[in-house]
């Protein structure tokens, strides 16, 4: 890795899970961070237990259907641009992806891709079945509330990009988001006008309340619920919350989902990232139209919700990869 916010990143996401973390440092990443602790490829690939290498390769097997982690053994991320190196990815026992279902963006910031890999290969038991069939017309909404860094909200609607979400709410009392002065944003953003799929993040204003007769799931951490992988995530009508720390006041009708890690409360993007990739682990991905049986007449996959356009921000995918 060569990003030292990225690595501190990470060595949180190892935090989150209880496990240790380490770094093949060869972009000068220790003269950052004096405290990293680091190892050498031999040592990586010759470690006392089994390599599971976590990038999103051909053939790669999804990390939702991979059985837990063996005793000793360790995971391995890749570089933030460049991915894992070759000798690294062959010497690995296997090799597990995140399905990316997202047409716009198609990697997830690597501190979370690692929280979520460790999320399911370390437990995770119980998991609710998959939908498979028609899984667009079963998303649930997505409200970020109070996010408390810009990053971490660009982190997180990257993640929620790179899972299929076209549209995000964010509830910015915060103000790291909207309106905030974001130049070198503004400017390449002017130089890449065909960049295709933006991602429409819609401000929830200051008095947001969920849509009439809609089910408003909060995830988080600290909360009095059932797991988060047990937890209904998806259906018509579900707003999924992702609240950052205690400060957002959840409505009185609402169901809580924990995510429950052995660690400590990991930062934002970890935890937005485990809940996105659940709630799309949960839907399944589209039934083949080879395999579908034919329809009759017209039909439809999902339904258009209704947006405040004027106030809605269009974020290119290539401004999440920064993220
Ligand atoms: C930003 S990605 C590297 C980008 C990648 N070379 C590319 O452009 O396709 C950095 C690292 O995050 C991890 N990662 C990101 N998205 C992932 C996914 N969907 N499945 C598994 N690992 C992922 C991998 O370890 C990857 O090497």
């Amino acid at each position: 890795m060569e990003n030292p916010a990225n690595a501190q990143a990470l060595a949180e996401a190892a935090r989150m899970f209880a496990v240790p973390c380490t770094f093949r440092d060869s972009r000068g990443l220790g003269e950052q961070l004096p405290s990293l602790s680091t190892v050498d490829t031999a040592a990586l690939l010759g470690g006392p237990g089994p390599l599971v290498a976590v990038d999103n390769t051909p053939g790669a097997e999804s990390v939702y259907r991979a059985g837990p982690l063996h005793v000793g053994a360790s995971i391995v991320v890749g570089n933030e641009r460049r991915g894992i190196r070759p000798d690294v990815l062959r010497g690995a026992a296997k090799t597990v992806q995140i399905p990316m279902p997202g047409r716009s963006v198609n990697t997830l910031n690597v501190a979370t891709a690692a929280a979520v890999a460790l999320y399911y290969l370390l437990d995770a038991n119980g998991r609710r079945q998959a939908r498979a069939p028609r899984p667009e017309s079963h998303r649930p909404a997505i409200l970020l509330a109070a996010p408390r860094d810009h990053v971490e909200a660009g982190s997180s609607l990257r993640s929620a990009a790179a899972f299929g979400w076209q549209t995000v709410t964010v509830d910015d009392r915060e103000k790291v988001w909207f309106g905030t002065p974001r130049p070198v944003r503004n400017e390449a953003r002017a130089a890449a006008r065909s960049h295709r799929n933006p991602l429409r993040v819609v401000p929830a204003g200051d008095a947001w309340s969920p849509p009439h007769g809609s089910r408003v799931v909060v995830c988080a951490p600290d909360v009095d619920g059932p797991a988060l992988h047990r937890t209904e995530l998806t259906g018509t009508g579900t707003v999924l919350v992702i609240p950052d720390g205690d400060g957002w006041e959840p409505p009185s009708d609402a169901e809580f989902a924990r995510v429950a890690v052995p660690g400590e409360p990991g930062r934002y993007r970890l935890l937005s990232g485990i809940v996105l990739a659940e709630a799309a682990r949960q839907l399944g991905t589209r039934t083949s139209a080879a395999l579908r049986p034919p329809r009759r007449g017209l039909s439809y996959g999902s339904m258009l919700g209704q947006t405040a356009l004027p106030d809605t921000d269009l974020v290119q995918p290539w401004e999440l990869t920064q993220y």
